[in-house]
């Protein structure tokens, strides 16, 4: 039996809406799916309501989670519950999700209490975190959760205590945290905040494998504009050799892991004697500069893949994003070099975006 999705729904940072909207309309588009983009300035949510309803699991496969840039989660909107009676939340949910599943074969692997990442929606977040395990219960009881790996995540979506909105996601076709938020921890020894991006940008841009196969001792990386040194730590902790490029000073605790070697130079002209297996690079400059470096390193062989922040412009900022892909894919083409790029507006990025680009 097919289950009708009513339209996608996305979390974003708050002030990046319209971004999230023209994606929306551009990736729906290729796969012909028309509709309406609702959204408020700076709600940190935005809605796609369809003009026809859609089979969920084709629209997710057609606009999987990794083509999207600007949304940090997005999920099929299948319905929304109103008039949520304040005795029993739960049971109220609980009753229309049976009414509408129980007799197909779905089932939820996990219930994802979402709210908008505002400070008007905290009050909502602490209702939530008392609700969540009532709701899991009422579910478990009908038969409802499955608690597998496999199965769907329902996602509900609080703007107030009293109404939601429910849909569906796939496990591994979804952000790695709940909402698209990662709760990370500071490295001991982290001389800034900085560090937070790339540690969140190995989870949220490269899978298991990647990660297991290119983040190892022996392995050896160019930081790009290092200094304090908080991507460079990142590597070292995972045992990489690190040739940390910048005029500005690298914190000591940095250079106390013996892996890193401060290089004092340009990073744009600066070029390894050897090719190396990771590039990286947090230069705050023009997108457009930034991309045509990185081109040029992978056309020039001196890297695998590279990890590096797109600095986004006051105005047409989806534009410039695009603009950059298309560069770099185009030289990359040119030379016959096959690659694959993933662009994510981080949890922890503010007016930038972060790439990941690998041959393959
Ligand atoms: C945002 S900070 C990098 C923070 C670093 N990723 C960390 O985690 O600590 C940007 C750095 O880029 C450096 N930078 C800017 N232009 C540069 C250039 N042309 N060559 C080398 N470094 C540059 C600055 O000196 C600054 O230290």
């Amino acid at each position: 039996m097919s289950l009708q999705a009513i339209g996608l729904i996305m979390h974003c940072r708050a002030g990046f809406e319209s971004e999230v909207g023209a994606e929306a309309l551009a990736l729906c588009e290729r796969h012909k799916l028309a509709g309406t983009i609702h959204s408020r300035s700076d709600s940190a949510l935005v809605r796609f309501v369809f003009n026809q309803p859609s089979d969920w699991t084709s629209l997710l496969e057609a606009v999987p989670f990794t083509d999207w840039v600007f949304a940090r989660e997005r999920f099929a909107w299948m319905g929304s519950i109103a008039d949520l009676p304040e005795q029993d939340r739960a049971g109220a949910i609980t009753s229309e999700l049976v009414a509408r599943y129980a007799k197909t074969p779905l089932r939820f692997g996990r219930v994802s209490c979402e709210f908008a990442d505002t400070n008007e929606a905290k009050e909502v977040s602490g209702f939530l975190r008392r609700f969540a395990p009532h709701l899991e219960k009422a579910l478990t009881k009908k038969g409802m959760l499955a608690m597998r790996a496999d199965a769907p995540t329902l996602h509900l979506l609080f703007e107030t205590s009293g109404a939601c909105d429910f849909g569906l996601s796939m496990p591994g076709d979804a952000a790695p945290w709940p909402m698209g938020i990662a709760h990370l921890r500071m490295p001991l020894g982290a001389p800034s905040r900085s560090t937070l991006k790339l540690a969140e940008a190995f989870f949220a841009l490269m899978s298991e494998a990647e990660r297991a196969s290119t983040l190892r001792p022996g392995l050896r990386a160019v930081d790009l504009g290092a200094a304090p040194g908080g991507w460079s730590l990142q590597f070292a902790q995972r045992g990489l050799r690190v040739s940390a490029v910048d005029n500005g000073p690298l914190a000591e605790s940095v250079l106390a892991t013996g892996l890193v070697e401060h290089v004092r130079a340009d990073g744009f002209t600066w070029r390894p004697k050897q090719r190396v297996d990771w590039m990286v690079c947090d230069m705050v400059e023009q997108p457009a500069r930034v991309a045509a470096l990185i081109a040029d390193w992978f056309v020039t062989g001196r890297c695998r893949r590279s990890i590096f922040n797109l600095k986004l412009p006051m105005k047409k900022r989806y534009a410039e994003v695009e603009k950059c892909r298309a560069l770099i894919s185009a030289r990359l083409d040119d030379e016959g070099l096959s690659h694959l790029m993933r662009m994510r507006h981080l949890y922890h990025d503010r007016e930038e975006i972060t790439v990941y680009l690998t041959l393959v």
